[in-house]
Formats: C-alpha cells, sequence, structure tokens
C-alpha cells in the first residue's frame, strides 16, 4: 500500500497537526495525547474541512451521589474534533461522530519509522 510522508514525530509535538494531500484528498494527520490519528478533511454533514477546526474537551453531565444534576464540564479525558463550518463534532481518538456514532470520519493509517510519520489508506 502506498504511502506518503508527512514530516518527523518531533513536527507533531505540542498537539501540532498537518492537512497533507493523499493519492488527491486532504488528510488531516494529529497526534494526540502521543498516538497518532489521521481522517479525511471531510466532514460528514456538508464537506467542510473538519480536520482544520477546534479540538475541546467533550461536554459531561455533572451528577452527584444524590442523583441531582450539578451542571457541566468539559472533559478532560474525551476530546472532540469540531467542523469549523457548522460545528458537527467527532471524537478525536475514533473519528466517530458525537451525535450519532454510526458515523464516522474515514480513518487512515499513521505508522512512524525511523522518527518519521507515513500515512496511506
Ligand atoms: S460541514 Fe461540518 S458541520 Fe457542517
Amino acid at each position: 500500500m502506498p504511502e506518503t510522508l508527512v514530516g518527523t514525530v518531533a513536527e507533531f509535538e505540542g498537539g501540532t497537526r498537518k492537512i497533507v494531500e493523499v493519492d488527491g484528498v486532504d488528510v488531516g494527520v494529529f497526534r494526540h495525547r502521543g498516538k497518532f490519528v489521521a481522517f479525511e478533511n471531510r466532514c460528514l454533514h456538508q464537506g467542510g474541512p473538519v480536520c482544520e477546526g477546534i479540538l475541546i474537551g467533550q461536554v459531561e453531565q455533572i451528577i452527584d451521589e444524590d442523583g441531582r444534576d450539578r451542571g457541566q464540564r468539559f472533559s478532560e479525558d474525551r476530546e472532540h474534533l469540531v467542523c469549523p463550518w457548522h460545528g458537527w463534532e467527532y471524537e478525536i481518538s475514533t473519528g466517530r461522530c458525537a451525535a450519532d456514532r454510526r458515523m464516522a470520519l474515514r480513518a487512515y493509517r499513521v505508522q512512524t519509522r525511523d522518527d518519521r510519520v507515513y500515512v496511506s489508506p
């Protein structure tokens, strides 16, 4: 399977992402919590450049031990990639749509060798 070199591992330090072209398709490559993921840069809603969106913690409901609602907070464990066009959210770790987990961004395979990062369909 053909691979595309997207850079060195060091270039992805500190949450850096890259948008690269793989066989004519724009692909967003992320290093998220030490693990690489890559998705087609095309939102499932209307084709927006989803990989250019912000990363934000999933909104969680806070329920106390008595079952009372104590408001909301942003998760520190689960992050969502938010499409910049209309705000559809996707789990950055899997590409699954937060509103409908049956749908997911098209994922690409990411491999590292000799401190270099490669992406393939
Ligand atoms: S195109 Fe992404 S939310 Fe509409």
